[in-house]
């Protein structure tokens, strides 16, 4: 009994553990990047292949493995990656963004931008926008499905 008990404890303990271990891997010199602009890692996947950046410009773009699909927290919106994301950054704003598109109110939506705005970020579809804090995308996203490489 004793002994169950203790099994149960030790397997409670280790769940969150291995399941986090998992999930992180080290950012790549893409995600280090968007923190020196003031953007959390989190806005881009895991799945980074390669990137590129014109410091003067500030034209980016990021190709991935494949087309990501995640899902944003808080409100579980469902985004997919094209395999190039690309735009324009500079500090605290992404502008010109092509590649990521929200499901959302049965429509897909192309995110056209992101701003760093204290301590949330705020999505523009358009003229619209939505804001979440930032500490909600601390951790990069790895791709959901079998069929996507991550
Ligand atoms: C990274 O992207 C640049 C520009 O598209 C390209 O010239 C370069 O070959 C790519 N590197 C890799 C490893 O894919
Ligand atoms: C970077 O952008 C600047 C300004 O638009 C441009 O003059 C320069 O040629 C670009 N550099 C590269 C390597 O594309």
């Amino acid at each position: 009994m004793t002994k169950l008990f203790f099994l149960i404890s030790l397997i409670l303990l280790l769940i969150p553990f291995s399941s986090q271990s998992e999930k992180q891997k080290p950012p790549t010199a893409a995600h280090i990047e968007l923190t020196n602009y003031g953007f959390p890692i989190g806005l881009l996947p895991a799945s980074v292949k390669n990137y590129t950046l014109n410091q003067t410009s500030g034209i980016f773009s990021v190709d991935l493995v494949g087309t990501c699909k995640i899902t944003l927290p808080p409100d579980n919106y469902l985004a997919t990656y094209s395999k190039r994301v690309s735009g324009k950054i500079v500090q605290g704003q992404i502008a010109e963004l092509d590649g990521i598109r929200v499901w959302a109110f049965f429509k897909w939506w192309s995110i056209t931008g992101i701003r760093s705005s204290g301590d949330n970020l705020v999505f523009e579809v358009g003229v619209v926008t939505a804001k979440y804090p930032s500490n909600n995308f601390d951790e990069s996203p790895l791709c959901e499905g079998k069929h996507s490489a991550s």
